[in-house]
């Protein structure tokens, strides 16, 4: 077992009508003035902000609004709440959607608590040294921004999609009420679901000799998230299938999947990442389409755990030949991912990007020839190249 640290600082507070409490918990920050920063216009048509807006009437909390953020959130939107946060002196910002309002909001929380540009963290040229304090009521079950350390901006000037990770940004409370994702249409469902079990799988796949203990615990996550998708395809109204998905899709990024592992492997996300910020597709869509990609090309470097994780997850049979096991459990991967209706390849994701683009692509995610990514395999420029042309 890797030595560790395990820091989730975030209250959470879980289930039918929680959000009820929003109110009160920032109250008790002793904040005085709250951004309630949210998505395009889903909120307003459930009449969650409204609900939200009265909670903190009630406990006498004054606000602002933002609203606006879309799916791979946007920099100029961050620019313009972090003026609207100076200009109103907010010192709370309660981000009200899923993880591309939750990212926005920690982006702004930067931008006011640190002096300069707040693109330089997400381009890594300086590190932040502060955040305003974060709350989110959460309305899609994927990303697990909620409880995790990190925020990801796309950058309109060079459509650039980076992330920045800091515990400064850290939910001091995440509501969590499954009731409020029984709205979102399939194919979101669908997206987070993907969304939850890659960030358990990107931390499975490592180097690293792995722990009985947390890899049990991955195991049984992505195997629960599976069958509760199914559960929601037929039913989307299910309760219970809701709030294992949303239970999962918190702990899936807070770290505890990760314990003892050393970090996880990542490509899949970079090598999606700039699909989101050149096409603008959906993160789990991105992810499920270039996953079987990626592990065809890594397979070798480590049969045994993808073997492992054939049997254990995919519940292939044992014939004792690892790679025969491995290559069937990534088939039945994206067999899975099918029939929840994800794409499983660039293709099916409705882009056909060209030759140029593809190159493009590979460019921006090595950095200009830069850096590697992945720790199962360091994969080059070249490397990123072929997984997206594999991926076609
Ligand atoms: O904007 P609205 O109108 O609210 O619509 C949203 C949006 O179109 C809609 N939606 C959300 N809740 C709804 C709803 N529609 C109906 N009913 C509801 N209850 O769903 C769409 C997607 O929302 P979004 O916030 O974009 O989804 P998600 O949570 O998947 O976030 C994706 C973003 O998070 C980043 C991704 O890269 C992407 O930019 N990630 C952030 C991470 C982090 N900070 O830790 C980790 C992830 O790996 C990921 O990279
Ligand atoms: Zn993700």
């Amino acid at each position: 077992m890797e030595n560790f640290e395990y820091y989730t600082p975030t209250q959470v507070v879980f289930g039918k009508k929680s959000e009820e409490q929003v109110g009160g918990l920032i109250k008790e920050t002793g904040c005085k003035k709250v951004l309630i920063h949210y998505g395009s216009g889903s909120v307003k048509k459930t009449g969650l902000l409204d609900r939200i807006i009265s909670s903190l009437k009630e406990e006498g909390v004054s606000y602002v609004t933002l609203g606006g953020v879309v799916p791979n959130p946007r920099l100029s939107l961050v620019y313009e709440g972090i003026e609207l946060c100076k200009k109103e002196k907010v010192d709370f910002i309660l981000a009200v959607g899923g993880g591309s309002v939750i990212d926005s909001a920690k982006a702004i929380g930067y931008g006011v608590a640190n002096e300069g540009d707040v693109w330089d963290f997400y381009e890594k040229t300086r590190t932040p040294n502060a955040c305003l304090p974060i709350g989110v009521v959460l309305t899609i079950s994927a990303a697990g921004s909620e409880m995790s350390n990190s925020s990801v901006i796309t950058n309109e000037k060079g459509w650039l999609k980076r992330g920045c990770n800091s515990n400064y940004c850290r939910a001091k409370f995440a509501i969590l009420n499954p009731e409020l994702t029984m709205t979102l249409p399939e194919y979101q469902t669908m997206c987070g679901c993907v969304d939850i079990m890659m960030h358990t799988m990107e931390r499975y796949f490592t180097k690293v000799t792995p722990m009985e203990l947390t890899d049990k615990i991955a195991e049984d996550l992505i195997g629960v998230v599976m069958k509760n998708a199914k559960i929601l395809l037929e039913d989307p109204k299910n309760y219970e299938a809701r709030a294992e998905i949303m239970w999962a899709g918190s702990l899936s990024h807070n770290g505890l999947t990760g314990c003892g592992t050393e970090g996880g492997d990542w490509a899949s996300h970079q090598l999606e990442h700039e699909l989101g910020g050149m096409f603008d597709v959906a993160h789990g869509a991105g992810l499920a389409a270039i996953w079987g990609s990626w592990a065809r090309y890594v397979v070798d470097e480590d049969p045994k755990r993808f073997a492992q994780f054939a049997r254990n997850v995919m519940k292939c049979t044992n014939t004792g030949d690892d790679k025969a096991d491995a290559m069937e459990g990534i088939r039945e991967m994206e067999t899975f991912y099918a029939s929840i209706h994800m794409p499983i390849s660039i293709g099916e994701l409705g882009i056909e990007p060209t030759q140029a683009q593809y190159r493009e692509l590979a460019e921006k995610c090595s950095f200009f020839g830069k850096r590697t990514i992945g720790v199962v395999k360091k994969l080059t420029k070249e490397d990123i190249y072929q997984i997206y042309k594999n991926a076609q």
